[in-house]
């Protein structure tokens, strides 16, 4: 389990599943970030039994620390063990609670333990050109964009373009929980908005 000032990611658990079914099956909230189908209960749980057996794939569900209640999900996946890269996904499934600093702490979290752990050297994220609130997050957390494939989504009756975001653990290192995290001159929204060292949580700053 990965804990942070307040939230703990840990291991789905097969009573998870009625409420991330609730959330995949939420067109409106799915569209954000990925095609939308209709997912029946069969689909949910096959994909659930075989994304626990991947080797590639680490997914956890994102839970306030107090009462432990299930807000969200996040994975790294595609991880490559030559390469040292990983993709990253998250969703704060629970509408309510975006908007609160959840999902920035939970992405240091699990950059922290992509870097620290599984011994990555660089995560990146595919994120929708038109999706404002992620890509502040995304660049919250000291990610950057590195690239843009046009017209590469069809969502929602239109093709989008994607970005492509990208960091590398030095820079998570630099900026974030590294040994040099107080040291030296570099700058940037996710240093200036200062990380707790010991947790990996982002505290938010002002807005640059
Ligand atoms: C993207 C997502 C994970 C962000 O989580 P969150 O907990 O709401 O984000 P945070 O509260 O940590 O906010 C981080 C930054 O983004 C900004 N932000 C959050 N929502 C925003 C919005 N709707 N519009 C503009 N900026 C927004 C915050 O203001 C903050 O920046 P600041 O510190 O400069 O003020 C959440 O909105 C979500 O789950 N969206 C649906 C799924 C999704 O799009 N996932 C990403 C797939 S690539």
């Amino acid at each position: 389990m990965l804990s942070s000032k307040s939230l703990y990611l840990s291991p789905l658990l097969k009573a998870d599943l009625p409420i991330l079914f609730q959330w995949i099956n939420d067109r409106e909230q799915v569209l954000f970030n990925a095609p939308y189908r209709v997912v029946s209960e069969n689909d949910h749980r096959e994909w659930y039994e075989s994304i626990r057996k991947r080797k590639d794939v680490v997914l956890l569900g994102i839970r306030l620390r107090r009462g432990m209640k299930l807000i969200g999900s996040c994975q790294l996946h595609d991880i490559h063990v030559i390469h040292r890269t990983a993709f990253l996904q998250i969703r704060i499934g629970d509408v309510r609670q975006r908007g609160r600093g959840y999902g920035t702490e939970a992405v240091g979290l699990l950059l922290r333990h992509a870097f620290s752990d599984l011994n990555l050297n660089k995560v990146h994220v595919f994120v929708f050109a038109g999706n404002t609130a992620a890509i502040r997050m995304y660049e919250c957390s000291g990610f950057r964009k590195e690239g843009r494939l046009k017209q590469a989504a069809h969502i929602d009756g239109s093709y989008v373009d994607l970005l492509v975001m990208g960091i590398p653990k030095k820079r998570f290192s630099l900026t974030a929980v590294g040994p040099n995290a107080h040291a030296g001159t570099r700058s940037g929204r996710f240093r200036r908005a200062g990380t707790d060292e010991k947790t990996g949580t982002v505290k938010r700053g002002p807005r640059s």
